[in-house]
């Protein structure tokens, strides 16, 4: 498949590096403010070392990613909350093309998830989103598997920043401060870690799988979100003396959005430790599924994005 990437952050470029390897040619890149288009395939190297040197991607515009030669346009762009723009642009106008979509980016998927199926509908392209929920883990491919509505509820541990902090706190009796700092200076949290501590990147996953399991639009303004924010440390170690910890869990269930730090048994399957993630699943007639693994990271969810442009490319 010919993929036309857009966004050059850690997923982004991760895509540009890892396309070939899954045998697809990138021949478009764009960020916010330029281009590089080659309809024979683009160098990863040359355009993660200009974007490295001199802040862009090449001598084109965005529009000239937007209007090149692709099958499958990765919207990775940052996640942006009420018109999800210019992601969602970015997505309309492929649609229009007829042309695939893959999402990293959440926004389009949480906050307009009926504009986003009605332009699904009008084309020939289809849309996949696997990469928005919980990095690597194969959530929305496994429930499409068992069918949505064969699975009752989903929780789990949905932000791996968050968790890196709560088991920080808890091993070593650190507080939140403290351990946030560690988790910039690792390169864990984000620059600006406000979505990933106040709870609104997991709620947003939430979200979106409250979109598929229910099949009817949800957003942000619909879930029950509290962070991890004001956690006082103390509140770590009075859960210690009872063999429970804190981890801050997603739920959807019954056809609520929750998201908020709960008491989990210390040695339970939800007290998944650092930037783990682990997804819960309740089917109707398997019981409890796990699935736990890498929740974010460039090449873990750029393997969810290209896991994506294979679906695409078998149908
Ligand atoms: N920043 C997120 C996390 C990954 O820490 O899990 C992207 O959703």
């Amino acid at each position: 498949m010919k993929l036309a990437v857009f966004g050059a952050g850690a997923v982004g470029t991760s895509v540009l590096e890892l396309a070939g390897d899954y045998g697809h040619d990138v021949v478009a890149v764009a960020d916010s403010a330029s281009a590089a288009v080659d309809a024979d395939g683009l160098d990863p190297e040359v355009v993660t070392r200009r974007k490295h040197d001199e802040g862009q991607v090449g001598d084109g515009e965005p529009a000239d990613a937007l209007a090149a030669d692709y099958d499958v346009l990765v919207e990775a762009t940052p996640t942006t909350l009420g018109d999800a723009e210019p992601g969602f642009s970015h997505v309309g106008t492929a649609l229009e093309r007829d042309r695939h979509v893959v999402l990293a980016n959440k926004g389009p998927v949480a906050e307009r998830y009926g504009d986003l199926r009605a332009a699904e509908q009008a084309s020939a392209g289809s849309v996949l989103f696997e990469a928005t929920v919980a990095g690597a883990i194969p959530t929305l491919s496994t429930i499409g598997d068992l069918g949505a509505d064969r699975v009752t509820a989903v929780r789990g541990v949905l932000n791996g920043t968050a968790n890196f902090i709560l088991s920080r706190m808890a091993a070593e009796g650190l507080d939140y401060e403290h351990v946030l700092a560690e988790a910039q200076d690792l390169g864990v949290a984000e620059a600006d870690p406000t979505f990933d501590v106040e709870g609104t990147d997991a709620a947003l996953k939430c979200v979106i799988l409250a979109n598929v399991l229910y099949d009817r639009e949800y957003t942000l303004a619909d879930a029950e979100v509290s962070g991890i924010a004001d956690l006082p440390g103390s509140a770590l170690k009075l859960a210690a003396e009872d063999g429970r910890t804190v981890r801050l869990i997603g739920e959807v269930a019954d056809g609520t959005v929750r998201v908020g730090p709960r008491l989990v048994p210390e040695n339970g399957t939800l007290a998944v430790t650092g930037t783990r993630n682990i997804v819960q699943l309740e089917t109707e007639h398997a019981g409890r599924l796990n699935i736990s693994g890498r929740g974010a990271g460039g090449p873990e969810t750029a393997s969810a994005v290209l896991a994506d442009v294979g679906r695409l490319s078998r149908r």
